[in-house]
């Protein structure tokens, strides 16, 4: 890749060049600092930008790309290789409904049709790529396996996984997101034994666990 005036590929914008929110270079700068080379920072880059306007603005993207010393038009790309990125406008709050065999079997497609009711987005869009709530503050999108079947039926709400979930847990979840209150914290992944939560109750079949 050809080099622009000695500060890296061309289309790479120049530091000064851009204002850059002080949260989110730091943030960026502290996600560089994990990894050898500074590329393998993109993605979690873009989801800082994504989570600071709610998408991948272009703005966003080019502020990033100067304090990461890559082109705009690098950082693009990869955000426009993964569904998981927003191009455009895509409300403040994501609910991914997954869809795929052991949630399907467990009510994943009627979940998905209880959180579109719940926030008014259409069921069809929210089916095939993703839909609006009508007041535009949050994306419902069905999705395949997100990896998590063990909780199915689940959904990933603003990047944490929740599960297994019931339907009338949909007009639950979208109210917290409302009115800015945690969401369904016992059904959190993050917050079960194994994933570092508090202890549960000792299994009893294990010798020596009571
Ligand atoms: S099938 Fe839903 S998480 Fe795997």
């Amino acid at each position: 890749m050809s080099e622009g005036a000695g500060r890296g590929p061309v289309g790479t914008p120049a530091d000064h060049e851009v204002e850059v929110p002080a949260e989110l270079r730091a943030e960026i700068e502290e996600i560089i600092s994990r990894y050898p080379q500074k590329r393998s920072a993109s993605i979690p880059a873009l989801f800082a930008v994504q989570r600071r306007y709610g998408w991948c603005t272009p703005e966003g993207i080019r502020q990033a790309a100067a304090v990461m010393g890559v082109s705009a038009p690098y950082l693009e790309s990869v955000a426009s290789f993964y569904d998981l990125f927003h191009l455009e406008p895509a409300g403040r709050h994501r609910i991914l409904v997954c869809t795929n065999i052991s949630c399907w079997m467990r009510g994943g497609d009627q979940l998905l049709d209880a959180f579109c009711e719940a926030t008014g987005a259409d069921r069809e869009a929210a089916g095939h790529g993703g839909a609006l709530s009508a007041d535009g503050e949050i994306h419902v999108s069905g999705f395949e396996c997100l990896g998590a079947c063990d909780l199915a039926p689940m959904a990933s709400i603003d990047e944490r996984y929740y599960g297994p979930l019931e339907d009338a847990d949909a007009a639950a979840v979208v109210d917290a997101l409302r009115s800015g209150a945690e969401v369904l914290p016992d059904r959190e992944m993050a917050k079960r034994p194994l994933a570092g939560g508090p202890d549960g109750d000792p299994d009893p079949r294990v010798a020596g666990s009571g």
